[in-house]
């Protein structure tokens, strides 16, 4: 037995945020962000209206309607982000709450592997199938960013790549030989946590500086048994709250594990990179799936984009650029569909899907 997508569904929100935009807010410009990023708007939720988890549940509506099933007969939840509503708990159960099915007091898992949160879910979901525990599990990655960037041009190397959304599918169990997800490959190495981060607030107290090129100070009270909090004045002050990247080496890193990981999945089941219809890569940058794309020897019609509308929406960017290429006929019943992505961790991860 396999497991296949039964129902899938994407959620952004209406306010588009151009990069023009952001050069009245930051030392930018769209030149320098579409050269280097492809990106040229991305979507802004309603702040203190919606959150990641009520644009979660918008897009699972969708997918289960499509997988043609009613809210009630979910029985597992797994939900992806990096920017989840509260620190604890987490938006599984928010997202429960929000799709008024908490009667049926059905497990709600949270995954926090950033940018490959949806690689990682899809693949426990597909296992939980597989061994016949649950029948219909809806799998969501969504992220609400905005709320959590730097608009100062301190912050703008990070802040102009990123967008949110939401993006949601229903996994069932296939008999229909041949169909459904083939294999999938989960990595990790954390060398290099702290390369691409958010590590304040956190209660690290320090203790990681041992891995950093400079000691930073993040205001601890040092001599205080109970004093010390996850959150200090340091960290507003000095801006620790915000996300951390190296992009160079970010950027080197994931074009080197993206093309290794689809190659694990593809010669697990035998395939060659000429066999994809079409490969769905986490929307990081549009220069590392040029990038990919290039390496694996693909065409542009083997390759789905759409960082250019949406920017990066980490865990929801595989989920909504999926239910895109679906919603316009790109991936139909029987192409090989692979999904890969990188990120923060880092972890990377692919999935290979006979649709
Ligand atoms: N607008 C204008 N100038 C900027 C901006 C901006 N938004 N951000 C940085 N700059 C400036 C820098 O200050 C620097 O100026 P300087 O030369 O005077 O010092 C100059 O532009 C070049 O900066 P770099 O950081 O060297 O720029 P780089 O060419 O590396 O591009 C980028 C930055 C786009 C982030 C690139 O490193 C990258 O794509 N990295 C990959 C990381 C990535 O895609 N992350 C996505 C999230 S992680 C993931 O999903 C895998």
């Amino acid at each position: 037995m396999r497991s296949k997508i039964a129902g899938i569904g994407k959620y952004v929100p209406e306010h588009v945020v151009t990069n023009d935009k952001l050069s009245t807010l930051m030392n930018t410009s769209d030149e320098w962000i579409t050269e280097r990023t492809g990106i040229k708007e991305r979507r802004y939720a309603k702040r203190y209206e919606e959150t990641t988890a009520t644009m979660g549940a918008k897009a699972a509506l969708i997918a289960i309607d499509r997988a043609g099933i009613e809210k009630e007969d979910i029985d597992f939840i797994i939900f992806a982000t990096l920017s989840s509503d509260y620190y604890f708990p987490g938006c599984g159960v928010l997202l429960q709450r929000e799709l008024g099915i908490t009667k049926t007091e059905i497990g709600a898992l949270d995954i926090r592997n950033q940018c490959t949160g949806f690689i990682y879910g899809i693949s426990v979901a597909d296992q939980f199938i597989r061994s016949g525990m649950y029948k219909n599990i809806l799998l969501v990655g969504a992220e609400m960013h905005s709320m959590g960037l730097n608009y100062s041009d301190t912050g703008r190397d990070i802040s102009v790549i990123f967008g949110d959304g939401a993006g949601a599918v229903v996994l069932q169990a296939t008999e229909a030989e041949g169909q459904g997800i083939l294999t999938s490959k989960l990595h990790s190495d954390g060398t290099f946590a702290e390369k691409l981060a958010l590590i304040c607030p956190g209660s690290h107290g320090g203790y990681y500086n041992k891995y950093l090129e400079e000691d930073i100070d993040y205001g601890f009270s040092q001599d205080n048994e109970f004093g010390d909090v996850f959150v200090t004045e340091t960290m507003l002050e000095e801006g620790q709250t915000f996300p951390y990247m190296e992009g160079k080496f970010v950027f080197k890193m994931a074009v080197q594990k993206f093309p290794e990981v689809i190659m694990e999945v593809l010669s697990e089941a035998d395939k060659q990179p000429s066999d994809i219809n079409m490969l769905i890569p986490h929307q990081a940058n549009l220069r590392i799936s040029q990038f990919v794309q290039k390496k694996l020897g693909l065409s542009d019609d083997q390759v789905f984009n759409n960082i250019q509308k949406y920017g990066n929406t980490t865990a929801a960017s595989v989920p909504i650029a999926l239910c895109e290429a679906w919603e316009e006929a790109k991936v139909k019943e029987g192409d090989l569909v692979c999904l890969a992505a990188f990120g923060s961790g880092f972890t990377w991860g692919a999935t290979l899907i006979n649709w």
